[in-house]
């Protein structure tokens, strides 16, 4: 008997630190919820309300054009207003680099997905964690049981990302059949609809010259914004600014985006249409935003965590196409499916649209399923059930 009061004290205690095991009590107040509660680290105060907020950068165009990227992940206080910059000593100027250390597959997700339309991605993710990390209470480094310094960075992007990939805004409104073009127009109760069926809540829809370019997709917290529950909330604080009709939603020309000044390590240095080489990931994408995964050394799609296998390009002499390699050996579609292995005598050329992998011109592979625990999916290149796309992330 004694023993479990001491462990129930302890579990009692613990509950307001949040350590990898560690997680808020399961009756946590939702936040904006309670003006009781004083446990901050379990209760997100007075940044209570969360904002997961994405663009459409179609000028210059930056990340997939079939997706939307990432902006930030922000508190706002519950009336609306907001707190920025609070903590000078936690600021950070080398995001890629703590990622790269702690969290490569975020990093690697990010470069693809959170981008800078100016091509200053490490710039870009500094100041949405300077400015808005800072001022998330459960953040704060009396939070962790043994506060290691920046671990509450790894934190943030990785929620921002797990939240992103939760709402995929460009397959949400192509099921309602708002597409990108450079003819149509849509309105703006056409756009909340077809989000707001989806999330549960109003979306805060953004427009510039007349164009869809932003959407603020707010949440109550319950628990901490590491490991807490996101609900869907009603926004509070400034509204839609687009006009009720005549909204454009222009396509992305499909352009890489503008590559980064710097070429330090983790900097984004995609291949131009037609030619990649060096060293890299290859992430897999799906319709659905829950699916994903990478390529593992046998050229087989893998979803259950680990780390992405290193391929290796080489670019061919005109600089057209490229080849393929991983540990395993060269990679080849043989009888229409991706194989790397020693065996593979004849690597197989491929290309890239400056945005996907292409084999035979067409960013098209397939599987017959979705790989789920640690089952392998073979990647096809002839129709099957599941549609794929092959993205590149420079290593
Ligand atoms: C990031 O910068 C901080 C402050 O300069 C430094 O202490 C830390 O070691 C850096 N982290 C990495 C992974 O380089």
């Amino acid at each position: 008997m004694l023993s479990n009061i001491v462990v129930g004290a302890v579990v009692a205690f613990a509950g307001s630190v949040i350590a990898d095991s560690v997680s808020c009590p399961s009756d946590s107040p939702l936040s904006c919820s309670s003006s009781s509660s004083t446990d901050t680290c379990c209760y997100n105060t007075p940044g209570g309300q969360i904002l997961l907020t994405q663009f459409w950068d179609y000028d210059p165009s930056t990340g997939p054009t079939d997706s939307w990227t990432v902006h930030g992940l922000w508190p706002d206080n519950c009336d609306g207003t907001y707190e920025e910059y609070c903590d000078s000593s936690r600021e950070v100027s080398n995001v890629t680099a703590i990622l790269k250390a702690k969290s490569p597959s975020t990093l690697s997700y990010m470069q693809t997905y959170w981008k800078d339309y100016q091509g200053n991605d490490e710039d870009f993710w500094e100041h949405e964690f300077n400015k808005h990390g800072t001022c998330m209470s459960s953040l704060e480094t009396k939070c962790y049981n043994s506060y290691e310094p920046q671990e509450e960075v790894v934190d943030y992007f990785e929620r921002a990302v797990q939240e992103f990939k939760n709402i995929p805004t460009y397959e949400w409104l192509s099921a309602a059949g708002i597409v990108p073009s450079t003819t149509k127009t849509y309105t703006l109760a056409q756009i909340q609809s077809a989000l707001s069926s989806k999330h549960g809540q109003n979306v805060v829809i953004r427009c510039s010259s007349g164009a869809l370019n932003e959407l603020w997709y707010h949440f109550n917290v319950k628990g901490s914004v590491q490991t807490g529950t996101f609900v869907p909330a009603a926004p509070v604080g400034s509204g839609s600014t687009c006009s009720s009709t005549g909204i454009k939603y222009l396509p992305k020309d499909g352009s890489t985006s503008p590559t980064s000044t710097t070429t330090s390590a983790g900097s984004n240095p995609t291949g131009s249409p037609g030619q990649l080489s060096g060293t890299g990931y290859v992430y897999v994408t799906t319709s659905s935003a829950t699916s994903g995964g990478f390529l593992i050394s046998g050229g087989t799609w893998y979803r259950n965590g680990g780390t992405p296998a290193t391929y290796t390009a080489t670019a061919s002499s005109d600089g057209s196409t490229f080849t393929l390699k991983t540990s395993k050996g060269n990679c080849a579609v043989q009888s229409n499916a991706l194989t790397c292995s020693s065996s593979v005598s004849s690597a197989t050329s491929f290309g890239y649209d400056g945005t996907y992998l292409t084999y035979s011109g067409s960013n098209a592979f397939y599987a017959t399923s979705v790989p789920s625990g640690t089952t392998q999916g073979t990647v096809y290149t002839a129709s099957k059930s599941i549609s794929l796309k092959l993205t590149w992330t420079a290593t």
